[in-house]
């Protein structure tokens, strides 16, 4: 039964194939760029991002000799930005270590940094017609349903036997088309909830239509509910400069924010919890609105403030005092864009 599902699901793709500007080529460096990109993103948001990246980093030398700091700035609201500075290490690594080549072999591929198992066989297939599956989230739906695992696949040994259950359905011809057919129906049809499965190609010869608990699968782990965390947001004007400081923390590591001290605080409470993460003396504290932004494992539920440091005080140690009309070339992540705005807003209301 698994060798009549490929036709099937070919001929369904040849008619409903969502064009793509990924799609139609082989150029192993664009496949690597664009299936970073949809990790954990929908297409509607990559396709903001992805030509605008090649045309910046066009091929991957490119990409190797750009500063981190740039390719953190193309990658500016995508989200999960270890993907960009992994793909950055590994564009570096295939210059140093594979001549500027990019591997065809999976086991090749997936020495390179920021190619994990779903990106090795997503450009092997794609862009070296290699027969072997490219499991994510949309692949592992598709497969618990058609083939009927109903087990929890977190569980190491389900997750195997689910691979297994993938590369047995990954035709000899045409596996690229095929890995992205099973992506296509994953978001369209074979979706999480509810699917359509009176629209699907694979209804009559799939286990869990024949059950009737496709909306049951995949059965996945459970997750811990995201910590809330409150933080005032302090925007430190010193003239027409703002202080900021490039992340250490893994999280957002590279990115550009504000000084953040955690905690609901009073604005009474400011200046002495700026003095001490920051050592300057702060007068003419304000409200300047709140925001949230809602991470995988975080929500941070910030009160924004803006607050007056002396004219041309010395930005302390990790910290830089950033012109504001220069804050733009930064890469700010998405979460801290309400306080850019407030800052925008607080300049104006100065002049
Ligand atoms: N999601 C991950 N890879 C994809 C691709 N190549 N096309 C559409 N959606 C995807």
């Amino acid at each position: 039964m698994p060798a009549r599902i490929a036709p099937l699901l070919l001929a369904w793709y040849d008619q409903h194939a969502r064009t793509l500007p990924w799609r139609g080529i082989r150029d192993p460096y664009r496949t690597w760029v664009s299936e970073t990109m949809l990790q954990q993103t929908r297409v509607e948001t990559v396709l903001g991002y992805y030509d605008r990246f090649l045309k910046r980093f066009p091929i991957v030398a490119d990409l190797a000799a750009a500063p981190e700091d740039d390719v953190l700035k193309m990658w500016e609201g995508l989200g999960y930005y270890s993907r960009a500075r992994n793909l950055h290490k590994g564009a570096k690594q295939v210059m140093a270590e594979y001549g500027g080549i990019i591997p065809s072999a999976e086991e090749e591929l997936r020495k390179i940094s920021g190619i994990g198992p779903y990106t090795a066989g997503a450009i092997a297939s794609i862009a070296f017609d290699q027969p072997v599956p490219a499991v994510d989230g949309n692949v592992i739906r598709v497969v618990s349903r058609l083939r009927g695992i109903r087990e929890n696949v977190g569980i190491p040994s389900v997750r195997r036997m689910l691979e297994g259950e993938a590369a047995l359905l990954v035709p000899a011809t045409r596996p690229g088309d095929f890995n992205q057919a099973m992506m296509d129906l994953g978001a369209t049809i074979c979706v999480p909830g509810t699917p359509s499965c009176e629209r699907c190609p694979l209804q009559s010869l799939c286990d869990a239509y024949a059950a009737g608990d496709a909306e049951d699968l995949p059965v996945l782990p459970r997750k811990n509910p995201p910590k809330v965390i409150d933080y005032a947001v302090c925007l430190i004007f010193s003239g027409d400069r703002v202080l900021m400081r490039q992340r250490t923390e893994a999280m957002l590591r590279g990115l550009w924010v504000f000084p953040m001290a955690e905690g609901k605080l009073t604005l009474r409470q400011v200046p002495a919890a700026v003095k001490k993460l920051t050592k300057l003396t702060v007068t003419d504290v304000q409200p300047a609105g709140e925001a949230k932004h809602v991470f995988t494992h975080q929500i941070w539920q910030m009160q924004l403030c803006t607050m007056s440091a002396p004219e041309n005080a010395e930005a302390p140690a990790g910290y830089r005092f950033i012109p504001v009309d220069e804050m733009a070339e930064l890469a700010i992540p998405t979460a801290v864009k309400a306080a850019v705005k407030a800052v925008y807003k607080h300049m104006l209301e100065c002049t």
